[in-house]
């Protein structure tokens, strides 16, 4: 798996195919191992970029007791610099989602399209930042364990395969109880970033699993009505749609990609 040194950081990242680059960016608590269909799926059309966040997977742990959307997304396009990388086809899910908004908020001459899956572009409201409290209090005094068992429940359809609950249960428990808790106080102090999706000039797709808990279709409806993008609803899944309809979210990312510019 190549690595990457930039903001004196140690990045991992997987990567398959050629120009032009679609860099995918994954959620919290989990790693760039989510990617792994749709990067063999359109690896065919895009030189598929997944890393691993700062803290999170392979990439070195953090010391930072905030990891904030936009520390992500410096670090990101340090990468996409490091690499002489201009503009990608950014994708980007839940906690990833609310990476690629503040990316899109701060170089959005660097994004070419923008799919936003399984996200919203709101704020906290008072009751998920008090559950963000106590979620960080509970994993700093129990670890991820009881994290892994809760959130599984919420991430996947009731239909969803043992293999995936137990991917997705190794993502987690394999994630720094540390940049849980600091990724926790970084979601928790976001801002709400819809009038960045109707300022962008750029082809803006929002894809949302049906049965999706975490980030509902009422969000991802707002998210596409502000970019004046398309909505698709993957039928039969929950908040981890790429994992648990591959093919449906390919074509989606397909059909927006022709919209861009490298097509
Ligand atoms: C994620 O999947 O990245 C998280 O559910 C996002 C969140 O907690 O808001």
């Amino acid at each position: 798996m190549p690595h990457i040194t930039v903001n004196d950081h140690e990045f991992f990242y997987r990567e398959l195919g050629s120009d032009p680059v679609a860099l995918f960016i994954h959620g919290f608590p989990l790693d760039s191992t989510m990617w792994l269909e749709q990067i063999q799926i359109l690896s065919d059309s895009r030189r598929c970029i997944a890393p691993d966040l700062r803290g999170f997977g392979r990439s070195s742990p953090s010391t930072r007791s905030v990891l904030s959307m936009e520390d992500h997304a410096d670090d990101l396009v340090a990468v996409l610099d490091a690499l002489g990388i201009d503009t990608v086809d950014l994708v980007g899910l839940s906690m990833g989602g609310y990476v690629a908004l503040a990316l899109a908020e701060h170089h959005p001459e660097r994004l070419r399209t923008l799919a936003l899956v399984d996200t919203k572009s709101t704020e906290d409201s008072a009751d998920a930042k008090a559950g963000r409290d106590a979620a960080a209090e509970r994993v700093a005094a129990e670890g991820r364990s009881g994290l892994a068992a809760d959130m599984i429940g919420v991430l996947v359809s009731d239909s969803a395969s043992t293999w995936t609950r137990s991917r997705l249960r190794t993502m987690i428990e394999s994630t720094h109880a540390e940049s849980i808790v600091a990724a926790l106080k970084g979601m928790k102090q976001r801002p709400d970033r819809t009038a960045v999706l109707s300022n962008l000039s750029i082809p803006v797709a929002v894809i949302v699993g049906e049965h999706d808990v975490l980030s509902p279709i009422a969000e991802a409806n707002h998210m596409a009505v502000a970019a004046g993008g398309a909505l698709t609803v993957v039928a039969g899944v929950g908040h981890m749609s790429p994992i648990e309809d591959p093919p449906s979210v390919a074509e989606t990312l397909r059909t927006l990609w022709s919209e861009g510019s490298s097509d």
